[in-house]
């Protein structure tokens, strides 16, 4: 199957010293926004990944409230950090879109962590796309259409690689089936064991 048109891969689009000095940016977010762990709507189960955001909104979701950009961070209570000059200097490159981004989603991947297929659709406008951003261990990103159930493909992503879901595919139902443990020293001095970070960026309101 072929991507839904829009969507755009970068492979290799960060070399190490701008993954290195990315990566000095998100753990200052860290500091001031922890990681914490989603609830699935409804059931209240934990997801496998553990999330903060940066930027004027941030997605959280709970079991009472569902999925939702919102001010503040759901545990401190906070103002989510501004968003770094190096993540909005991606999205000047990458998006094709002269608007800016309100929203960036960090999402920790420990190496059993992974994402089910789903759509980004809690945005209140999908003309501007959503751009992705890999650091550390490798992962098998999948991509499929419009509909649930229909055909996908899969690729690897690695440290650096940047992917766009603009046009057609902005709408495309993706996840993440695995990480590929010890692929990357990136995140060594931060996460040990291994893992990955990935960061959305969206125009959320
Ligand atoms: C997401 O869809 O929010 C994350 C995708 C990824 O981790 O590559
Ligand atoms: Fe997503």
């Amino acid at each position: 199957m072929t991507a839904p048109a829009g969507f755009r891969e970068h492979p290799a689009f960060l070399d190490g010293a701008a993954q290195r000095a990315l990566l000095t940016d998100i753990r200052a977010v860290v500091a001031d926004a922890p990681f914490f762990r989603p609830e699935m709507p409804r059931t209240g189960r934990p997801m496998s990944v553990e999330m903060t955001s940066c930027g004027a909104v941030g997605w959280v979701s709970d079991r009472t409230g569902g999925y939702r950009y919102q001010l503040t961070h759901p545990v401190i209570g906070k103002p989510w950090p501004r968003m770094p000059d190096s993540i909005v200097a991606i999205w000047r490159a990458v998006a094709g879109d002269p608007r800016l981004p309100d929203a960036c989603l960090v999402n920790h991947y420990a190496p059993a962590a992974k994402m089910g297929l789903h759509r980004d659709e809690d945005e209140q406008d999908f003309t501007a796309p959503v751009v992705s951003i890999s650091l550390g261990d490798d992962c098998r990103f999948r991509i499929g259409g419009l509909e649930r159930g229909g055909p996908t493909r899969s690729l690897r992503l690695t440290s650096g690689d940047v992917v766009v879901l603009g046009g057609a595919s902005r709408l495309a139902y993706h996840g993440v089936d695995r990480i590929y443990p010890g692929t990357s020293t990136l995140l060594r001095d931060w996460f040990p064991e291994g893992g990955r970070i990935n960061l959305t960026l969206r125009r959320a309101t």
